[in-house]
């Protein structure tokens, strides 16, 4: 499984990469709001710069029309923006044009296998299950990405899965462990993920050690 970061903050996207281990990006309309003093287009375009990979922005336009023109102008940016759009009749008909055009589109706010095999017939390089979403209603998001993991194989479905919504460590775990080609999560779940108190401890032990080596 690989890696993606949830966010537009890019501080938070700079020490992602600087770890190594960053294969793309995923913004929403939320995660730019934050962002002061900068616009959308600007915020995408410096991303798209740093990361070599996957970089999605998402439209605003809810009728298909504009959702395309929103798209185009999306993707013209940089040649790794990937076009977010939501999964609706209108977002899989935006879908299909851009698509058709040989532009990536992520399918974002998929809640069930139907959704997400419709946004994979329409094209879509990317689906989005949002897992952590899920499990707030009281539903297994987990178990979704398991059963569109298992349809996308069984129809040979080349749709990446972007497991999405990710709240702590084991959804990662479990994510990869369930069929997600990718994980999109915090950069704190990704800090979270670097811990374990065996590591550390270790870390004091050897210190301690070299302070009492004897010199020849
Ligand atoms: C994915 O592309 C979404 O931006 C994201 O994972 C949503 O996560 P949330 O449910 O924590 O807002």
């Amino acid at each position: 499984m690989k890696f993606f970061i949830d966010t537009a903050n890019f501080d938070e996207i700079k020490e992602a990469h600087s770890w190594g281990i960053l294969s793309g990006v995923t913004t929403n309309p939320s995660l730019v709001a934050k962002e002061k003093n900068v616009s959308f287009h600007d915020r995408l375009k410096e991303i798209a710069a740093l990361v070599d990979g996957s970089i999605s922005g998402e439209v605003i336009a809810l009728d298909a029309e504009n959702m395309i023109k929103e798209g185009r102008e999306l993707a013209d940016l940089a040649p790794n923006i990937t076009v977010k759009l939501p999964m609706t009749p209108d977002g899989l008909k935006a879908c299909a044009v851009l698509a058709g055009e040989g532009k990536k589109v992520n399918v974002t706010l998929i809640f069930s296998a139907n959704q997400a095999l419709l946004a994979a017939r329409a094209g879509a390089a990317y689906v989005s299950p949002f897992l952590g979403r899920l499990d707030d209603i009281g539903h297994n998001g987990m178990d979704l990405i398991a059963t569109i993991a298992e349809i996308f194989a069984i129809h040979d479905i080349d749709s990446e899965i972007i497991a999405a919504s990710i709240r702590h460590p084991q959804h990662v775990t479990e994510a990869a462990l369930n069929g997600a080609h990718i994980g999109t999560m915090p950069i704190k779940v990704m800090e979270q993920m670097f811990k374990h108190p065996l590591t550390d401890k270790g870390i004091e032990a050897f210190l301690a050690d070299w302070e009492k080596r004897t010199e020849k």
